[in-house]
């Protein structure tokens, strides 16, 4: 089964001469546990691609399927909720909230979202390791 579907993704940045095809009719897809590495030189649309396909960013024509539900056209608001739910993004940069502790971060989490969290503990266990 694919969890992961990209169909001939376009994405292009700046405009006129300035304008780069970064993504060119990319087609992509990720099988359920399998571990995959995308490599390339920098600048090659590594991050761009992964963005799209892990609904941070939009591309300019082409689908993305998720789970085999088509994400292309979703709001910035139904993607914020698919990686809430649905597929996790790990940046370089990790972006959590720089003054809440650990733990907290988790509660954050709870907060926000309800079913399918780590549990208190399960937690616990892991901050003593
Ligand atoms: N938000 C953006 N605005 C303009 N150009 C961008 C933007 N993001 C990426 N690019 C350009 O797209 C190309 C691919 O970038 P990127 O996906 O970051 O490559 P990689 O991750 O492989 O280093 C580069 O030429 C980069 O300058
Ligand atoms: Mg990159």
């Amino acid at each position: 089964m694919s969890v992961i579907e990209l169909k001939n993704i376009n994405k292009y940045f700046g405009k006129d001469t300035a304008q780069v095809h970064v993504l060119r009719d990319l087609n992509f897809t990720a099988e359920k546990g399998k571990l995959i590495l995308i490599l390339g030189p920098s600048g090659s649309g590594k991050s761009t691609f992964l963005t799209i396909a892990g609904g941070l960013q939009s591309a300019d024509s082409g689908q993305v399927m998720i789970n085999d539900k088509d994400i292309s056209a979703f709001s910035a608001k139904e993607r914020d909720n698919l990686r809430l739910n649905q597929i996790g993004f790990i940046l370089q940069a990790y972006n959590l909230v720089p003054y809440l502790t650990v733990a907290e971060q988790f509660t954050l989490v709870d907060k926000i979202k309800k079913v399918n969290n780590l549990s208190k503990e399960a937690l616990n266990q892991l901050l003593i390791k």
